[in-house]
């Protein structure tokens, strides 16, 4: 997608395979910054400080953590370490573990000198299947907002960021969005800053401002209300897990706007691509959430002057925080999930398998 013009994706391999680089998302929107990553510890230390973050980008960067993995031992007992070290920087995206454990089901089948060629090509082409999946849930998330729209603003109210930078490029629940404001239509966005980190504030409306695309930022609150007074004719978003059974695990606060959706008749959606369907779960309860440090309620990051990052405290010093970072929509609150095979009401998922 574009960056002042430009193209990117959000990660992208050194084409003689000696490291990978990112964008460096914890200085969107104030800086633009890639980061050069060469080792696994390096990887999996970007993931964690979410340098890089959103399910599919996470599950791609796994990938090529394997890859660089290679680079420095290439035995079976290594790479099994090396998997489970990038599986525990975030538990919550099943991308994640499903991208580690192909890469070693790839890689141990092969002999140890034919497997560092071998992880920069199959991360790659998880890469590739990652932006080719995006593009598709974005045309049939277009074919579902062109039903609705009716030759007037067509209001979207979306939830953290699931665009093309929490992917390697398109989106997930953007995909759409692009895809319709490219068409034509005249959308509009609602974006929720998506408190504690404000991936809403700071990474959506970042990036649909580089697309040109109408948006504006809301307090996570403000959505229950905009619905009630008409004003949002479809909630739109990605995950980071959802269950064989349609239920829907993502960013915290999710769960609330489903309800808020349910009560006001509002379309809910979710866009996933397939890596992020987990057919081994049958009970939402065994979804671990993460619970991420507390100083990120704690404090807010912003711009202080021209060019300063700075941290301020925004609770008491004697208060204490907490900070679940997902939370889980059950599926009957939920009316559509668009993959990129297509759209699937979640009692029909199954008909993925
Ligand atoms: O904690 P984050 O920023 O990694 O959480 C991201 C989300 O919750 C996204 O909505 C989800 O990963 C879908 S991204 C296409």
């Amino acid at each position: 997608m574009r960056v002042n013009a430009q193209h990117f994706r959000t990660i992208w391999p050194d084409p003689r395979c000696k490291f990978v680089e990112i964008i460096d998302q914890t200085r969107l929107p104030f800086a633009f910054e890639t980061v050069r990553l060469a080792s696994l510890e390096q990887m999996a230390h970007s993931i964690k400080a979410m340098q890089v973050r959103g399910a599919p980008l996470i599950g791609v960067a796994a990938a090529y953590g394997m890859a660089l993995a290679t680079l420095h031992d290439d035995s079976d007992e290594y790479l099994l370490q090396a998997g489970q070290e990038l599986i525990s920087t975030r538990p919550t995206a099943v991308n994640l573990r499903w991208a580690v454990q192909r890469m070693q089901a790839h890689l141990l089948a092969l002999q140890p000198n034919q497997r560092n060629f071998a992880a920069w090509k199959e991360a790659a082409r998880i890469a590739e299947e990652d932006v080719t999946q995006n593009k598709s849930i974005g045309q049939h998330g277009l074919k579902l907002i062109h039903q609705a729209y009716q030759n007037k603003t067509f209001n979207i109210l979306t939830h953290c960021n699931a665009g093309w930078l929490a992917t390697v490029d398109y989106g997930t629940a953007l995909a759409p969005v692009y895809a319709s404001h490219d068409a034509g239509l005249d959308v509009h966005v609602w974006v929720g800053e998506t408190r504690p980190r404000n991936q809403g504030a700071s990474l959506t409306a970042w990036e649909l401002a580089q697309h040109g695309v109408p948006h504006t930022v809301i307090t996570d609150n403000a959505g229950g209300h905009l619905m009630q007074q008409g004003c949002v004719d479809m909630v739109l978003l990605g995950a980071d897990r959802v269950t064989r059974n349609g239920d829907v695990c993502n960013k915290i606060g999710t769960y609330l706007k489903a309800l808020a959706a349910f009560d006001n008749h509002i379309p809910f959606y979710v866009a996933v691509p397939s890596p992020t369907i987990d057919w081994g779960i049958t009970s939402v309860s065994e979804i671990e959430i993460e619970e991420r440090h507390s100083d990120e309620v704690a404090y807010m990051q912003g711009l202080a002057g021209a060019d300063t990052l700075q941290q301020v405290r925004v609770i008491p010093a004697e208060s204490q925080a907490a900070n679940p970072a997902f939370d889980v929509t059950p599926a009957r609150l939920v009316t559509g999930i668009i993959t990129e095979r297509g759209v699937y009401a979640p009692q029909q998922l199954l008909q993925l398998i």
